[in-house]
This record gives C-alpha cells, structure tokens and sequence, in this order.
C-alpha cells in the first residue's frame, strides 16, 4: 500500500500532496524530509512509513543541510526505534554506521560499482575521502587490488571504517587511515599510485594537488564535484587542466557523467582522467 493511501483520513487533501513518496533508506533506517507546516503529524507519517515498509525500524527526518568538512546532516527521530547506528548491504558488501555521524549516500550504489569494474589485479589505490568504506571495500572484494588506502578525517568514519573492513573480511587488501589526507599521504609517503578516488565534490578542487603528487604517469583519477546545468562539465575540466598544468601532467578525459542531482539544476558529477608525464 502506498503512503498517502494509508495516511487517508488522517491528513487533509492539501497536507497529503505534500508528504513525499520518495525517501532514502539506510539499513532499517529511513530519513524524510517533511514539509514544515506537516511538522505536527510527523509521527503520524513515521507510522506510516514504518506500515509500507515493513523492514524499516526507525524513521529520521531531515533537519538540516549537510555540512562541514565530514558532510554530515542534522537528523531527527520522528518515529520508532531511538537509535541512529545501522548495518546497511550495497553490492553485497555490508557497511554499518551511524548516520548522524558520518556521511553516507546509498544513491552511489552504482556509481560505486562502475570504479569496482575498472579496478586491475595488483593495483595501489587511495580513497581520499573514504568515509566508512564504500568504495575502498567493495574495490578490495571485487577486484584483486594489492593495497587500498583509505583515508577519512572524521573519526567516526574512521572507527566504523575499520569495523566494515573486518565486517567484509578485507584486512590484507584495506589499509585505514585517521587523518587529513594531505598529511596522511605525507606520513605514509604515498606516491606511484594506480588510481585516486576524491569523493568529496563540495571541495575536491582543493585536494587536486594531492592527487597529481601521488598519482604514477598512466595512472587514473576519479574527480567528484558539484556543477550547475550550465556548467557540465567544462567547470570541471578548467579546474584539472589547471592545476594539471601547475604539476606539469598531461591528462586525458576518459569519462564525464552525472551521478545525482543535489537540488534542481545542481548536479554531482564524476570525471574520470588519465595523468601523463
Ligand atoms: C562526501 S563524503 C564521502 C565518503 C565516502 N567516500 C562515501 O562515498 O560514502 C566525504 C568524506 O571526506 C571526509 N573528509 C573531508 N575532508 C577530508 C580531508 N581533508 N581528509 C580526509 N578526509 C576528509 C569526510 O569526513 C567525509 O567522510
């Protein structure tokens, strides 16, 4: 049954347009946004929710955008259970986190699965942003790579990271690492790498050099960014070329897509380039 159909009755016809169908689900956790003149009937939708879907076990309702450094969104339980922590499965992989803690998006499912395909046998890759693994792992269970390093500087990602890389049995292939990953590859002296994951569009920008240092000549890089309609996708590429000029790197553009949309006209994008000598 559908949500508005259940809420019949309980809600006026105008109140009713505005609950929306649409909702992510992470783990048995889903997180609504609700409109600010339903605030009232909150719990009454949560009920709903929980009704339609039968695995969901606690609902959040969004209170905020996500911000800062670690990306992270101001949640509110509207309705059952009174926790935030969960297990939640993509591309047989299992991730679990705290959702008020970290960031997690279970709309780059697939996006994650199309770089898990690229990755060689015996490649080095660093995952910048790592967040709680989603790339890292799945990288390491799907392809053979010789060593992933993962990097977050939230130390609630940092903590569930290393709980998910014993979660998936990937210890030998998934380095963690709690830190700036500017210093972290520093420390580590990271270098001659095969491919770079920088999944952190509202700044990947700034983080660019780090990836020209590390990254061999043939190597790849995946550049995540956030473009307006107008933008696509020359807002992204000016920023490489530039900054590849300042590391003197050539680079081939091999792959530019959309992967979401943040708010209408607003886009996540991924480019995919190779860096030269
Ligand atoms: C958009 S999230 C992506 C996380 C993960 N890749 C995913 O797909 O779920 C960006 C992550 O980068 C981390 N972060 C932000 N700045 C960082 C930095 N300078 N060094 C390392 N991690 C950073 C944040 O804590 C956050 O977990």
């Amino acid at each position: 049954m559908d949500i508005r159909e259940l809420l019949a009755g309980k809600l006026s016809e105008e109140e009713l347009r505005k609950v929306k169908r649409a909702f992510d689900i992470i783990g048995d956790i889903a997180i609504v946004e609700i409109d600010e003149s339903l605030r009232e009937k909150r719990k009454i939708i949560a009920e709903a929710i929980m009704k339609v879907h039968k695995n969901v076990r606690v609902v959040c309702s969004k209170a905020g955008p996500v911000t800062g450094e670690e990306r992270i969104r101001p949640l509110e339980i509207i309705g059952g259970e009174n926790r935030t922590e969960t297990i939640h499965t993509e591309n047989g992989c299992r991730f679990k986190l705290d959702i008020s803690k970290v960031f997690y998006t279970p709309r780059l499912a697939n996006e994650r699965m199309r770089i898990a395909r690229q990755v060689r046998e015996d490649e080095v890759v660093v995952d910048l942003f790592a967040g709680v693994g989603p790339y890292s792992i799945l990288v390491a269970r799907l392809a053979k790579p010789k060593l992933v390093y993962a990097i977050d500087k939230n130390e609630f990602a940092y903590h569930y990271l290393l709980e998910n890389i014993k979660l998936n049995k990937v210890e030998g292939r998934v380095r963690a690492f709690l830190g700036d990953c500017r210093e972290v590859v520093e420390e580590q002296r990271i270098m001659g790498v095969d491919r770079v994951i920088m999944n952190l569009p509202k700044q990947a920008d700034h983080f660019l050099d780090v990836a020209f240092k590390i990254v061999k000549n043939g190597g790849m890089v995946h550049f995540y960014y956030f473009l307006r309609e107008e933008e696509l996708f020359e807002g992204a590429f000016k920023i490489i070329q530039r900054e590849a000029g300042r590391f003197g790197r050539r680079i081939e553009f091999l792959e530019a897509r959309k992967c979401g949309e943040l708010a209408p006209g607003v886009f996540r994008v991924v480019v995919d380039f190779e860096v030269n000598p």
